[in-house]
């Protein structure tokens, strides 16, 4: 590493001749080398660092390049291809007047070439490990594709399902987003974003994206102080916590301030409260968007707002080029504001390790891979390893699951072979062609023995202006597949084929591009024309499995109550066909567990399991009258946070803890006895909730505070320790500081955020 290092280096020098404006001496240390050159530029120069251009697949290059020489381009995204990419890096970094080098970006947000589950998915796993594993090999790759940045991880905290970006996130947890947000930051960088194979991680939507009003995209977020600080800002901390190097700020507005020109936010929350060092980038388009937020008259207005409040790098738009220099001269902005932007651009430079090789990533022509599809290239035991970890199993009666491969199944719906929507959205340089389908990965589990049996049997939907929709949404192909047959045809052909068979496998849900950005739902089923094929093959009497694709909890009571077995499997990405059949013929055990509640009807929402107290709750069993509920169906979620079977069973003792006191600056431990008592070896996740009796300000009825993987044999039994100390029972109080309040605390150890087993202590 070192040596690549070393002689990138030296060719860069030797390229740039004597006249190289970055001094060499000065590359060790950081802030001297920035200031020096910075000492250097123009003013016109600095402004060009602050403009961040896609690269489309039209565009014309010479003309990119041109502008690159000039000085008029800071960084690119969108291009992904070694020969552009070197060309732009030799406008920039050769014939540029300071040769600064760009740097390339892309939406590097859950894998790159090869794809792994969506945040959901990989969220359900609770796997730090492999959640990190899944980050670094997207690094690698992306890094091997000449990339440096990506606009990941996407932390933001949705507990509205009718958002589409819900696919994209975490789910509703601090804690678990907190800690995935972590694991994918240290795996995007690895020990430094200036290695070869690491890209530096920008986490976004900085801040509380996922609150947007009614699952709205793009809507307006208005929140009290006290839940942003308590759940929707820690995953964002936590990620700069563990070094990201960037910040996307978020397209919303918060309490009636846009993201893009909060100097709250950016300057007082973000790098003073926060100590953030890194660069800040706008989302596409999000300067000029303060015009249409009505706080800015016109684009001029809308840059001097966003460039002081903190907004460093100008997305998709040439708005700081064409309006900062007017600004400054007007006195408008100064040149400190300018400089300080400049700085972080420079900084994350930097520390990517572009200073020292601009051709880092890039490499050499020479080395270029001759082809980018290569299997060589991708990483496909991790993507499968990572997928089957991602499946939650909701249903499985009378152990419907796994199947006999020896039986003849009938497989059958919309989403059982479809290469596109197994990859989800945001797939990055991800090939449909790449992807396993479940259709090809039964076969294969079942060659040579048993017999599949397919038909489609409806499409995603039968709703014109839907489809016409999702295929507009993507632009550059065709995104949703149409059977042109009548429907009733094809459930006729599905249930022809049911008939034959022992075993029905149906592969429903969304299409990939019902969960994505600028896609929320009013509605959380199945689309009508897959459950229309859903009951018809469920009056064939025979058993039904659903396997479930979708980027959000849906609304699954007739599902729940009709199918044998429900198993989430999410958009499981490039191996999803091999992970699912390794679930559904029992090579893999499930053992996923849910980030997110399922509803009951989308009434319901939200549904989070960590609710803030109220007055008069609801309890299950009690007269429901003037309690918080709805009097119309069951209350509660219909799967809550943290739940999800396993084909063998588990079971949880007392919990016993080291202690009924804890003094202050003290710990404790709490113990529970887990056992598998089935017939099979499995996995499971012990989670750990903590609930605050009684506090200065409402707190939530209980909090996800720790979490263990494990594996037991069957007839195994492990006891299971929680370290609890004061940092565990912390919240923010009225003033906003963070404090534990002496007093009764539960302790709760289970398998899902219901099912628990609980005891109480007492904080000194
Ligand atoms: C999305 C971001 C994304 C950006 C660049 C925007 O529309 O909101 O999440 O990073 O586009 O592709």
């Amino acid at each position: 590493m070192a040596r690549r290092f070393a002689l990138g280096l030296c060719a860069f020098l030797l390229a740039c001749g004597a006249q190289a404006a970055a001094n060499p001496a000065l590359l060790g240390d950081k802030e001297a080398f920035i200031a020096d050159l910075m000492s250097q530029m123009t003013l016109d120069e600095k402004i060009g660092q602050l403009r961040l251009i896609s690269i489309g697949p039209d565009m014309p290059r010479e003309k990119i390049a041109k502008e690159i020489a000039a000085g008029r381009i800071g960084g690119t995204f969108n291009s992904v291809v070694h020969v552009d990419n070197r060309m732009m890096q030799d406008a920039a970094a050769r014939k540029s007047r300071l040769r600064i080098p760009l740097f390339f970006a892309y939406d590097v947000v859950h894998g790159h070439r090869t794809i792994f589950p969506i945040g959901l998915g990989l969220a359900s796993s609770w796997d730090m490990g492999a959640i990190e594993r899944a980050a670094r090999v997207s690094a690698i790759e992306a890094a091997a594709d000449s990339l440096d940045m990506t606009f990941a991880p996407m932390v933001d905290i949705s507990r509205d399902p009718r958002w589409g970006r819900t696919s994209e996130g975490y789910g509703e947890d601090p804690y678990l987003v907190s800690r995935i947000a972590q694991a994918t930051v240290q795996g995007y960088q690895g020990p430094s974003p200036a290695r070869a194979d690491s890209i530096m991680a920008s986490v976004k939507h900085f801040a509380l994206y996922g609150a947007v009003e009614g699952g709205r995209d793009y809507n307006v977020v208005d929140m009290s102080p006290l839940r942003m600080y308590q759940d929707y800002l820690p995953p964002y901390r936590a990620a700069i916590d563990a070094g990201a190097g960037g910040v996307m700020v978020a397209l919303n507005s918060i309490n009636g301030i846009p993201a893009s020109a909060n100097t709250w936010l950016l300057q007082d929350l973000l790098r003073k409260d926060w100590g953030f060092r890194g660069i800040a980038i706008s989302d596409h388009g999000a300067i000029t968007e303060l015009v249409r937020h009505g706080v800015a008259h016109d684009n001029r207005e809308a840059a001097r707002l966003a460039i002081k409040a903190g907004v460093d790098m100008s997305m998709a738009d040439s708005l700081y080029l064409q309006e900062l220099p007017g600004l400054v001269k007007s006195g408008e902005v100064t040149v400190a504001e300018i400089d300080r932007s400049v700085r972080n651009v420079l900084g994350a430079k930097y520390d990517m390790g572009l200073f020292h090789d601009p051709y880092l990533r890039i490499g050499a022509a020479a080395d270029d891979p001759p082809d980018l599809y290569a299997e060589s290239r991708m990483h496909r035991t991790d993507a499968r390893e990572i997928a089957r970890k991602s499946m939650v199993l909701l249903e499985n009666r009378n152990r419907a699951l796994p199947l006999d491969r020896a039986a003849t199944v009938a497989l059958v719906g919309p989403l059982a072979d479809s290469p596109l929507d197994m990859m989800g959205s945001w797939s990055a340089a991800g090939k449909s062609t790449s992807s396993v389908t479940l259709r090809q990965g039964m076969e294969e589990a079942m060659r040579g023995q048993g017999r599949l049996l397919y038909a489609r049997g409806a499409n995603i939907t039968d709703d014109a202006r839907i489809v016409d929709y999702l295929n507009f949404l993507n632009w550059d192909h065709k995104e949703v597949f149409q059977d042109p047959r009548p429907p009733a045809d094809m459930i006729a052909e599905a249930v022809r084929i049911a008939r034959q068979a022992d075993v029905i496998v149906a592969a429903v849900g969304e299409s990939r591009g019902m969960s994505h950005e600028s896609s929320s739902r009013t509605r959380l089923d199945i689309p009508a024309s897959q459950r229309a094929l859903l009951h018809a093959l469920k009056a064939t009497g025979k058993p039904l499995v659903l396997v479930l694709m979708n980027g959000r909890p849906l609304d699954l009571q007739w599902e729940s109550a009709n199918a044998d077995a429900l198993l989430e499997t999410w958009y499981s990405g490039t191996e999803g066909g091999h992970a699912i059949a390794d679930v559904v013929f029992g090579d893999y055990n499930p053992a996923g567990k849910l980030p997110i509640s399922f509803p009951r009807s989308i009434g319901q929402i939200p549904t989070y399991y960590n609710h803030p107290r109220v007055g008069r709750p609801f309890v299950e069993g009690k007269p429901g009258n003037y309690t918080s509920q709805y009097f119309e169906e069951k209350n509660g979620p219909l799967y809550p946070f943290g739940y999800g079977l396993s084909y063998t069973d588990f079971t949880v003792s007392e919990v016993s803890l080291s202690s009924a006191r804890m003094e202050r600056g003290g710990r404790l431990a709490a113990r529970a006895t887990v056992a598998n008592v089935g017939g099979r070896p499995g996995e499971t996740v012990v989670q750990l909730y903590i609930r605050d009796e009684a506090a200065s300000v409402v707190r939530p009825v209980k909090e996800l505070r720790d979490f263990q993987r494990i594996s037991l044999a069957p007839g195994e039994s492990r006891v299971i320790q929680f370290d609890i100390d004061e940092e565990d029972l912390k919240f923010f109080n009225a003033r906003l500081e963070h404090v534990a309040e002496p007093g009764a605390f539960e302790i709760q150890i289970g398998l899902d955020s219901q099912a628990v087993r609980s005891q109480r202590f007492e904080l000194q």
